[in-house]
């Protein structure tokens, strides 16, 4: 299945360098990448190919400005590759190594070819913040540094895809449309930029349990596809969702984004109740925030809530109303998505 998977990625790697740049030695020693994170508005969920990470359906997300991942590369010289994680060193048999390295396989250029991974998050990591999204992506940019390689955003978009789906949205700011694509090869499936701005909006993360969540995005969604009896109905919700959001943005409309945006993020939660297993992200805290939430949006606050693979909130709001937001939610973390 292994050999099968790096074929298939690697169709891909050739299809973007055109046959005949891989594999090639780095133009520099060391090198650095950042890549922000993003938050769905419109959820991802649910694979049409599972090696290449193509979706299901289409997806809309925001980057959050200054929080993400910063990957700095250098050469090692003792035959294999060393991850460091938020300065501590990552075991060479953890799902984070081995996923990390499988796609550094993709690039290496001679077998005996190997790097210091040094990578730093502003963002509490595997907790649904979407670290695996800016992780895949801001190595993507410290390998494009280091090899100097002349790809464009698009091309970029995809590479990251292979790392993590989410991730070939982080390769742009503001709202990125990750459109689902048609072909086999997944070459129509990358993230684009919408060009919208909503100065004023800003999003508030909530953290219920920044550890380690107990089951994987990855893991969740094969679930979610195989046994969810819900899962028939999430193309054509995720389909409505998304042409409203757009229009929502597009008009700034806060009513219009809110009432779509949670409704879509409550409904890939619904598809994973109803998977046997069941998968549940919620915890006790989780759900009494969506009370509270709903409490304020009742007396007249604009606000609203989404929840990816974790058991934290995001909340959006609007700059005017932060200090009202910050009085009932003290340890909130607020960033202000269109800076000025
Ligand atoms: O890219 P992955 O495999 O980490 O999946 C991300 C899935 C969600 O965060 C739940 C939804 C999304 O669109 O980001």
């Amino acid at each position: 299945v292994q050999v099968g998977l790096f074929v298939k990625k690697y169709e891909v790697i050739k299809t973007i360098f055109q046959n005949d740049a891989l594999p090639m030695m780095p133009k520099h020693k060391e090198a650095e990448g950042f890549a922000p994170t993003n938050i769905a508005l419109c959820k991802y969920w649910g694979k049409r190919d599972r090696d290449i990470n193509l979706p299901v359906t289409s997806s809309l997300s925001v980057t959050l400005p200054n929080k993400g991942s910063t990957t700095r590369l250098s050469m090692a010289e003792d035959g294999m590759d060393h991850i460091v994680l938020n300065g501590e060193k990552i075991l060479d048999d953890s799902q984070f190594y081995l996923r990390t390295v499988d796609y550094l396989n993709l690039f290496r250029p001679r077998s005996n070819w190997h790097l210091n991974i040094d990578i730093t998050m502003n963002i509490p990591v595997a907790a649904g913040l979407a670290s695996s999204a800016c992780g895949f992506a801001s190595l993507l940019f410290a390998l494009k540094n280091l090899f100097q390689w002349k790809l464009n955003k698009r091309e970029l978009s995809i590479l990251a895809r292979l790392g993590s789906g989410s991730a070939c949205r982080s390769i742009w700011n503001g709202f990125v449309e990750w459109h689902a694509g048609i072909r086999a090869d997944g070459m129509d499936s990358f993230g684009e930029p919408l060009y919208y701005e909503w100065p004023g909006l800003v999003l508030g993360i909530l953290t219920v349990n920044a550890n380690i969540k107990p089951i994987s995005s990855r893991e969740a969604m094969q679930r979610t596809v195989d046994s969810s009896v819900l899962y028939t109905a999430w193309p054509k919700k995720v389909a409505q969702d998304l042409s409203i959001i757009k229009q929502s943005l597009r008009v700034r409309s806060f009513s219009l984004l809110c009432g779509t945006a949670e409704s879509n993020a409550l409904a890939m939660h619904a598809t994973m109740l109803s998977s046997w297993p069941t998968i549940c992200y919620y915890l006790p805290e989780t759900i009494a925030l969506m009370h509270q939430i709903w409490d304020l949006r009742r007396h007249g606050l604009q606000i609203f809530f989404t929840q990816d693979a974790g058991p934290n909130l995001k909340i959006f709001f609007l700059e005017k109303d932060e200090k009202f937001v910050r009085a009932h939610f003290p340890t909130i973390e607020v960033i202000p998505l269109f800076v000025k």
